[in-house]
C-alpha cells in the first residue's frame, strides 16, 4: 500500500481522536493541519506543517486526503474546497446542517472525482454489526419495533468553550444533530425506509442556548416497524446509549457497551452476545470505532473493498429535520416531503 499524505482541518476536541487513530496506522502520514487559532500549532509533532488558512494548505501541500473536523456550518464550504481540488475527504458527522445542504454535498460527490466518506463510526461497533446480522438472518421473526435512547450531559461550559455549538445557524441543531445523531442513524438503518415522522423538540434545562437540549420522536417505517426515540443532554452524566430491536421471537438490546438477547417468552432471561471495544484514553461515549473507520477509509483509497459511508446514503440529516419540522409545524411529516427537497 502506498503511503498517503493526509491533513486535518480543525484541531478541536474530536481531532485528537483522529490524530490518535492516524498515529496507529501504517501507510498514512499526517503532513499538514489547519486551524484558525495560531496557538494550535503548539500541539503538533515536529515536521507537521501548520496553516491558519485551509485553502492555502490545500494549495500548498500535495495531500491525498483531508479529515474535516470543523464546526458544522463549515462542513459544506470545506468539502467544496476539497472537491474542486480532487482531494479525498473523511468528514466528521453531521455531514451538513440540513437537507438543502445535503443535496448540495451529494451533487458535489457526483460531480467531482474524489472520495467523500462520512464519519458514522458507531455503525462499526461490534454490537451494532452483530445486531444487524441477527435481525437480517430472519431467525427471530419479523422486526416489530426499534428504540433509541441517548441521555447525556452538556452544561454551559461546553457551549461557552465553542459558542458555535449553541447557535442554530452554525450547528444546525442541538442534541439531535450533535449528540444523538449516531443513535438516530442506527434507528433508520435498522428500521429501513421511513414513511412518516412525528417529533417534539424543546429546551428543558438549557434555556440560554438556541439549539434544542431535548427531543422525542415517533417514526413509522414503511414495513410496519415502529421507532421510538428519546435524546437529551440535560442529565448529570453521559449514560450508555441504548438501542433496542424487538422481533417476534425476542428482543435485542445494546446497552452498557454489550448486546443482549432476551426471548419473547421470558424477557428477564438475558444473554450477553458480544461486547464493544473500549478505547483507552478516549471518551467512551464516542464509541471506539474511529480507528476501524479511518483504517477502512485508507484501505478504500488503496483500492480494497469500499467500507465507507457515502454521502448518498446519509438519511439522518433529513430525519433530524423532519423531527424538528414536525415539532415546529405541529403535524406529521411524510418522508416523501423530505425526499422531494
Ligand atoms: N464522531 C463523533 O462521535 C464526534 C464526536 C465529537 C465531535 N464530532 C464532530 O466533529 C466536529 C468538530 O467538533 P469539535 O467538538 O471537535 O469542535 P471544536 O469546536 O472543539 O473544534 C473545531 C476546531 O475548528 C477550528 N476552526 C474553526 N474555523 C476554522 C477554519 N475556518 N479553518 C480551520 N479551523 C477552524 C476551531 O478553532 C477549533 O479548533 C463537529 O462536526 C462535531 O459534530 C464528532
Amino acid at each position: 500500500m502506498k503511503t498517503f499524505k493526509t491533513g486535518i482541518i480543525g484541531l478541536g476536541t474530536v481531532s485528537r481522536t483522529h490524530r490518535n487513530a492516524l498515529a496507529q496506522l501504517d501507510h498514512v502520514e499526517l503532513t499538514a493541519v489547519s486551524d484558525v487559532k495560531p496557538e494550535k500549532k503548539d500541539e503538533l509533532a515536529e515536521g507537521v506543517h501548520f496553516y491558519q488558512d485551509y485553502e492555502e494548505m490545500l494549495d500548498q501541500e500535495q495531500l491525498d486526503a483531508v479529515h474535516i473536523c470543523l464546526p458544522h456550518y463549515l462542513h459544506l464550504p470545506a468539502v467544496t474546497a476539497c472537491a474542486k481540488r480532487g482531494i479525498n475527504v473523511l468528514l466528521e458527522k453531521p455531514s451538513t446542517m440540513n437537507t438543502a445542504e445535503l443535496r448540495q454535498m451529494q451533487a458535489l460527490d457526483r460531480e467531482y472525482g474524489f472520495k467523500l466518506a462520512v464519519c458514522f463510526q458507531n455503525r462499526l461497533n461490534p454490537t451494532f454489526v452483530k445486531l444487524q446480522e441477527l435481525i437480517g438472518s430472519g431467525e427471530y421473526g419479523k422486526l416489530l419495533g426499534v428504540k433509541g435512547v441517548a441521555i447525556w450531559s452538556r452544561n454551559m461550559g461546553y457551549y461557552n468553550a465553542a459558542p458555535w455549538r449553541a447557535s442554530m445557524a452554525q450547528a444546525g441543531g442541538g442534541c439531535m444533530i450533535n449528540q444523538a445523531i449516531h443513535t438516530l442513524d442506527q434507528l433508520q438503518l435498522l428500521g429501513g425506509p421511513i414513511r412518516s415522522v412525528n417529533g417534539q423538540v424543546c429546551n428543558l434545562a438549557l434555556k440560554e442556548i438556541e439549539v434544542e437540549d431535548t427531543a422525542i420522536a415517533h417514526i413509522d417505517f414503511e414495513n410496519g416497524v415502529t421507532g421510538t426515540f428519546f435524546g437529551t443532554v440535560t442529565y448529570v452524566k453521559n449514560s450508555s446509549i441504548e438501542v433496542q430491536a424487538v422481533c417476534e421471537k425476542g428482543s435485542f438490546t445494546i446497552k452498557d457497551y454489550g448486546l443482549y438477547y432476551a426471548p419473547a417468552e421470558n424477557e428477564n432471561e438475558k444473554t450477553l452476545l458480544v461486547r464493544d471495544r473500549r478505547l483507552p484514553g478516549s471518551k467512551t461515549y464516542y464509541g471506539a470505532s474511529h480507528v476501524e473507520l479511518i483504517r477502512g477509509f485508507y484501505e478504500t483509497l488503496a483500492g480494497h473493498e469500499d467500507t465507507c459511508v457515502s454521502i448518498q446514503e446519509d438519511k439522518v440529516i433529513s430525519l433530524i429535520e423532519a423531527i424538528r419540522r414536525s415539532s415546529l409545524e405541529g403535524r406529521t411529516i411524510l418522508w416523501k416531503e423530505m425526499e422531494e427537497q
